[in-house]
């Protein structure tokens, strides 16, 4: 079995090839939403996992700040989510590749300073904060879990 780490940073990376995917076809003047609608889900789900099965315990073991900026960060890219699926559903307006593109960037940007800190400062609590029982649960729901109906991260709440 791999290590919680290692699975949640591959989500990370997979997470970021979809949305360059959809970027590098709209660069080509493709509009193909279904790698960029892909990618959400998966963070979407990714950040419910965070917030309800990882976060809560590395914070009561004292990691307050670092996960109250992760929380904020997730609002974040959540608001860059919605406005992108707004973009795809009505997209009528003239400019939608242009405004579209420079949306991916700004989220690929706030989810590259997201994961850099993640990655090194949060992740490595996965092994050490978890009782035995919630790394089997997040262990169970990586392999599959999906984000109940209508759950938005905290800082979107
Ligand atoms: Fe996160
Ligand atoms: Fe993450």
């Amino acid at each position: 079995m791999v290590s919680l780490q290692a699975a949640l940073t591959r989500e990370h990376r997979d997470i970021d090839a979809g949305i360059e995917a959809f970027v590098a076809d709209l660069d080509r003047g493709v509009i193909d939403p279904e790698p960029l609608l892909n990618a959400f889900e998966a963070l979407r789900r990714h950040i419910y996992l965070e917030e309800e099965f990882l976060f809560p315990a590395i914070r009561q073991s004292g990691l307050v700040m670092p996960v109250l900026v992760m929380l904020r960060e997730h609002g974040t890219l959540w608001q860059l989510m919605d406005t992108l699926t707004e973009l795809l559903e009505g997209n009528d307006r003239a400019d939608v590749g242009d405004v579209l593109l420079s949306t991916c960037r700004e989220l690929l940007g706030a989810l590259d300073q997201h994961n850099s800190k993640e990655e090194p400062i949060i992740y490595p609590h996965a092994a050490t904060d978890l009782t035995e029982e919630a790394a089997a649960d997040l262990a169970d729901f990586l392999e599959t879990g999906t984000t109940p109906d209508g759950w938005a991260c905290e800082a979107a709440r």
